[in-house]
């Protein structure tokens, strides 16, 4: 039996990673804010799977709350198998619209929370020569687009660093790159989910199927799906300025977040 500690296990991409391994029989450890949510969802786990939920109440944008996952990641005697970074949330506005305080919670949660979970995972996972860390990103992370994009590229660049320097030690990494994925997201972030092309949407279970399959071929960079494949294929081809245009433009109200 393997343990996955998955972030923002409340809604969304999170709940499905939970729903999914919790079906393939692994133990979970539910980190969020949500009491409630967290709770319900770890007796339905548990109930429908037989497999134990532990659930960890923690604020991620705040040091107590990455302090207390680092702990729970660190510790030896319950090791945890798969660390799935995922909480985030979007913010709506451009550059100067948006509180700098909301900037700063932004890059906490996105980069500082990641960084140090990552580390206390893979401390613990290279002493044992074995486990994995799913970081999810988003093919934001590909278009100039504020701190959002920019948080995600860096989620992206990190992972794929710290991939390579943990090659060999049976440690593996993924950055994962959803397209607009149907969840709470776009309403949190008061974003017009609405105006967003019905072809675009993703399914957050099957996105999660497919990221643990392209983890399982032990990919570094997970776009799973070939429309967004196409599409940050092209974005790399473009000019550069021309995607900046583009994205900057192109709906801060409902950009892919
Ligand atoms: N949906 C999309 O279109 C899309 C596209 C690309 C990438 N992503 C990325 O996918 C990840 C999950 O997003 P989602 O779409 O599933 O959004 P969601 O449905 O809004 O879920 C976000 C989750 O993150 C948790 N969370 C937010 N802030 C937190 C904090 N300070 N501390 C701890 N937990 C926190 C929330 O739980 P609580 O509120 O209970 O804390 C919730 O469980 C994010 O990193 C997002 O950037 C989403």
């Amino acid at each position: 039996m393997t343990t996955a500690l998955i972030t923002g296990a409340t809604a969304g991409i999170g709940a499905a990673f939970a729903r999914r391994l919790a079906a393939d029989g692994h133990d979970l450890v539910l980190v969020a804010r949500g009491a409630a949510r967290l709770r319900e969802l770890a007796v339905d786990l548990h109930d429908r799977h037989g497999v134990e939920a532990e659930v960890l109440v923690a604020d991620l944008s705040q040091e107590s709350g990455i302090t207390a996952v680092e702990t729970r990641l660190a510790d030896r005697r319950n090791p945890v198998d798969l660390l799935v970074n995922n909480a985030g949330f979007g913010i709506r506005g451009r550059y100067l619209e948006v509180p700098m305080a909301e900037e700063l919670t932004m890059l906490k949660v996105h980069c500082e929370a990641v960084l140090r979970l990552t580390s206390a995972a893979a401390e613990a996972m290279r002493e044992r020569r074995r486990g994995a860390v799913v970081n999810v990103a988003s093919v934001a992370a590909f278009v100039p687009r504020g701190t959002y994009g920019a948080s995600k590229a860096w989620v992206v660049q990190f992972t794929q660093g710290v991939a390579r320097d943990l090659a060999g030690t049976g440690v593996r990494l993924m950055a994962l790159c959803p397209g607009f994925v149907r969840t709470e997201f776009h309403q949190r972030a008061g974003m017009d989910a609405d105006r967003i092309p019905g072809w675009m949407w993703l399914d957050a279970d099957r996105l999660v199927a497919a990221a643990l399959r392209d983890l399982a071929r032990g990919r570094t960079v997970s776009v799973p799906d070939p429309r967004y494949k196409a599409i940050t294929g092209l974005l790399r081809l473009a000019p550069r300025q021309a995607v900046s245009r583009v994205s900057s433009s192109a709906g801060r109200k409902y950009g892919p977040r």
